[in-house]
Formats: structure tokens, sequence, C-alpha cells
């Protein structure tokens, strides 16, 4: 019933405020050509990490779940031309399809693909950090992991963006009951929220992709 309808507003406000480029266009294509879900984030999120990155003054950023590049590129343009990106990705062929589309999008010099699964690349980053934004967007099973380790390559001042931090929670009698993302969500929000080192909301989010949300948290120390 309102599904269509946040679309429409979506498309309308898109049209207005975000007008996506080409380039944005073509990755999309590009995924959607070689088989990829379509579960980017809608345009006017991407937008949302960029104008979030450029308000940090971020110059590394860390992303966990590439898919085929869309977030990859809204973040990596947000960078200054010495600014650096690393997306970690489980899958080679998504890795291969984002690629090709951060070399198009001409953002490819600054951001580093990494394959694997992230639990396991991670560690590494620890020689790399801190990352002044993070945006955790892969499986969600290991969300709350994913969040312990953003924590950890964070410095006072950094943003870590959470995707997808309502729809399992909001929805859980849709799923089995013991459902272990909708358990894991909850888990993460609980450690959110308890988080001592850290300022936090969440916000719900109605459009293309459903009724969802954004965690968005500001990290205050890391001690
Ligand atoms: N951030 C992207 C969408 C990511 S979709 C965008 O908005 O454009 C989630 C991605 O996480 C998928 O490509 C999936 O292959 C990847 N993924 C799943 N499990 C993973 C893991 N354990 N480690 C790293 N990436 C993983
Ligand atoms: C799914 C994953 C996502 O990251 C997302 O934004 C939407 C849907 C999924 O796995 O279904
Ligand atoms: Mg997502």
């Amino acid at each position: 019933m309102t599904q269509e309808l946040w679309n429409a507003v979506d498309e309308y406000l898109d049209g207005l405020v975000v007008r996506p480029d080409p380039v944005l266009e073509a990755a999309q294509r590009a995924g959607d050509a070689a088989g990829l879900p379509h579960i980017a984030v809608a345009p006017n999120q991407g937008k949302l990490l960029h104008l979030l990155a450029r308000m940090r003054g971020a110059r590394s950023i860390l992303e966990i779940g590439t898919l085929a590049g869309y977030s990859t590129i809204w973040l990596a343009t947000a960078l200054p031309p010495d600014g650096r990106l690393v997306t970690l990705e489980v899958d080679p062929r998504h890795a291969e399809v984002a690629r090709a589309n951060l070399e198009r999008a001409g953002v490819a010099g600054k951001v580093d693909v990494r394959v694997g699964a992230a639990l396991d690349t991670l560690p590494a980053l620890v020689a790399e950090a801190p990352f002044d934004l993070i945006f955790i967007d892969a499986d969600k099973l290991n969300t709350l992991a994913y969040f312990r380790w953003a924590l950890r390559l964070s410095r006072p001042g950094s943003v870590i963006v959470v995707d997808n931090v309502v729809h399992r929670v909001a929805y859980a009698d849709t799923y089995e009951e013991d459902d272990e993302a909708v358990r894991a969500t909850r888990e993460l929000l609980e450690a959110i929220g308890a988080e001592p080192r850290a300022s936090a909301t969440v916000i719900q989010t109605v459009g293309v992709k459903g009724h969802d949300g954004l965690a968005i948290v500001l990290v205050d120390g890391t001690g």
C-alpha cells in the first residue's frame, strides 16, 4: 500500500535534490547486469553518507560490504585528493564488478578493495587505523562484531554508520522466531545504546528500500 508512495516520493526528492550522476547510475546498472542483488543504499542514503564524510572532513574511510561499489563511490567522492578508502568484500565476483565501477568513476586510485571475510581482513587494519568514518553494511550476523571492530579502528570524532538496523527488528515476526539476524540486530542496538565511548541515534527510514533504518554513531573516546 505505502511502498508505492515511498518510491514516488524518493524519486521526486532524488530528482530535485540528490541528482545522482551518470557514473553512479552506470555502477548500479553494471551490478544489475552482473546479477548482483539489488541491495545497495538508495541514492538519497548514498548522498547522506557522502555528506557525513564531508561534514566530518574525513580523510580515511572504511567500508564493510562493497557489493558493486555504489556506496563506495558516494563515499570516495567525499574524500580529498589524498584521502583513502578501504572496502571489505567477501565475494570475489562482487569485488571485480566494484573495481570496474570504481575505475569508471575515477576513484580507483584512492580505493582499496580487499577480498575476504571481513572478520579475517579487519585485524590487519589495526596498522592503518584510525578511520574517520566507518560504514558497516555486510552480513548482518556479524554486525555486532563489526561495530566492535569499528570502535577499535576509530578515534574520538570518528563517525560509524550501520545500515539495515531496523528492518529485522521491526519485522521480527515475519522471520523465524529464532532468526539469528533478528537477534544479531537487537544485540547490536543494545550494544550501541550501552556504549559509554559513543553517542548515537537510530533513524527509521522509508523509501525505495522499504522500511529500515540507519544507526549513526559519534565516537567520543576509544579508551
Ligand atoms: N554497501 C553496498 C551494499 C553492500 S551489500 C552499497 O550500498 O552499495 C552487502 C555486501 O556484503 C555483499 O556484497 C556481500 O557479499 C558482502 N558480505 C557478506 N558477508 C561478508 C563478510 N563476511 N565479509 C565481507 N563482506 C561480506
Ligand atoms: C539486504 C542487505 C542490505 O545491506 C540491504 O541494505 C538490504 C537488504 C539483504 O541481505 O537482504
Ligand atoms: Mg545495506
